[in-house]
C-alpha cells in the first residue's frame, strides 16, 4: 500500500511539473485570430492530459526499476501474476471515455472555427508553384479588381478565403491564425479567419509542392480598417494606371502571377532563366540550336513552355498559364524593358 501512495504522489507531482514546463515552453506562436482561442484552449487541455499520461506510465516504470531491482545476492524468480480483470476493465474503459470526450470537444471546436459571418469579406486565393495570388473584392465603382501577392487584412473583420490552385496541391498556413487548409486544383476550398491582432505575419505553404515549396512564403499584413482601405485605394489607382500602358500591364501581370518566384529580373539564375537582358539575346536550347529571344520566342515560351527548352533548365517545368493575346504582348513589352 505504501508503494501505491508514494507512486500516486509522484504521478501528481510529475504531472503538475510537466504541465507547468510545457506551458512555460510557449510551444504555440502568438494568437492573432478569433479561431485561435478554441484551438489554444484545447491545446491546454491536451497538455494536461499528455503530462498526466506520461507521468502515469513513466513514474511507475522508473519507480519499479529502482525499488524492485534485483539486489546483491538475490537469485530467485519474481512473483508470478495471473490476469487482473478489474484492472483490465479500467485501463480499457477510462481511455475510451477520454478519447470519446476529446472527439466531442474536438467536434465542437471545429464547428466554432468554421462558423461563418454572412458579412465576411471574400478574398480569392490561388496557389501557384511557388507563390500566392490574392484577389480582393471588386471596386463597386469601377469593377476593377486588386490583385496582390501579399495578403492584406483589416483587423476584427472576418475574411472568407475562397481558395484554389493553378497546378498542384498547396496548403494555406499562417501559424498565428492556427487554422490551415489545402488548395486543390479544379476545386474550391474555404477558410474563415477573423484577425484579432494588428501585425505582420507570414503565409507559408504546408504541403510539399515541388522544388521551391520551402520558399512559398509571402507577407500577411493585418492593419486597421482605415489602413486597409487606404492600401486598397492606392492599389486601385496603381491598377488603373498600370492598365493604361502595355509595359505597366505586363509588370502587373507578372507580379500577380508570381513569375518572380522562378524568373529573376536582375540576372540572377533562378529556377527559370532570368529575364534581365533576355530580349534580343541569343539563347542556347537543350537540343543544341540557338534562337534569338524575340517576341515570338518569348510568347511561345509562355504559352507552351516545353516547345523550346533553354539549356540548363531541362529538369524544370513551367506552369501552363493562360493569358489573352493582349496580356501576352504586355508581358513581352515588360520583359523588353529589363536590360
Ligand atoms: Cu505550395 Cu508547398
Amino acid at each position: 500500500m505504501r508503494h501505491f501512495i508514494v507512486v500516486g504522489i509522484l504521478i501528481i507531482l510529475v504531472s503538475v511539473l510537466l504541465t507547468i514546463g510545457l506551458d512555460a515552453a510557449n510551444l504555440m506562436p502568438l494568437d492573432a485570430s478569433a479561431q485561435a482561442a478554441p484551438i489554444d484552449w484545447m491545446w491546454k487541455v491536451m497538455e494536461i492530459a499528455m503530462s498526466f499520461l506520461f507521468a502515469l506510465i513513466v513514474v511507475p516504470m522508473v519507480y519499479s526499476l529502482i525499488v524492485f531491482r534485483r539486489r546483491r545476492g538475490e537469485t530467485g524468480d519474481g512473483a508470478h501474476f495471473e490476469g487482473n480483470t478489474t484492472l483490465e476493465l479500467l485501463w480499457s474503459s477510462i481511455p475510451l471515455v477520454v478519447v470519446v470526450a476529446f472527439s466531442v470537444i474536438g467536434a465542437g471546436n471545429l464547428s466554432q472555427t468554421l462558423s461563418r459571418d454572412p458579412n465576411a469579406m471574400i478574398v480569392k486565393v490561388t496557389g501557384i508553384q511557388w507563390s500566392w495570388k490574392f484577389e480582393y473584392p471588386a471596386d463597386p465603382a469601377t469593377g476593377l479588381v486588386v490583385v496582390s501577392d501579399e495578403l492584406h487584412l483589416p483587423v476584427n473583420k472576418q475574411v472568407l478565403l475562397r481558395m484554389t490552385s493553378s497546378d498542384v496541391i498547396h496548403s494555406f498556413w499562417v501559424p498565428e491564425f492556427r487554422v490551415k487548409q489545402d488548395l486543390v486544383p479544379g476545386r474550391f476550398t474555404e477558410l474563415t479567419i477573423t484577425p484579432t491582432r494588428e501585425g505582420n505575419y507570414k503565409v507559408s505553404c504546408a504541403e510539399l509542392c515541388g522544388t521551391s515549396h520551402a520558399f512559398m512564403v509571402k507577407p500577411v499584413l493585418v492593419t486597421t480598417m482605415d489602413e486597409y482601405n487606404a492600401w486598397l485605394a492606392q492599389e486601385l489607382v496603381k491598377a488603373k494606371e498600370a492598365a493604361s500602358t502595355p509595359e505597366g500591364l505586363g509588370q502587373l501581370l507578372v507580379a500577380q502571377n508570381g513569375c518572380a518566384a522562378c524568373h529573376s529580373i536582375n540576372g540572377a539564375v533562378g529556377i527559370g532563366p532570368t529575364w534581365f537582358g533576355l530580349f534580343g539575346s541569343e539563347v542556347e536550347l537543350s537540343d543544341g540550336a540557338t534562337v534569338v529571344a524575340d517576341e515570338a520566342f518569348i510568347t511561345e515560351s509562355i504559352q507552351n513552355p516545353s516547345a523550346k527548352i533553354v539549356t540548363g533548365f531541362e529538369s524544370q517545368q513551367m506552369v501552363q498559364y493562360t493569358f489573352t493575346t493582349e496580356e501576352l504582348a504586355a508581358i513581352v513589352a515588360y520583359i523588353k524593358t529589363l536590360k
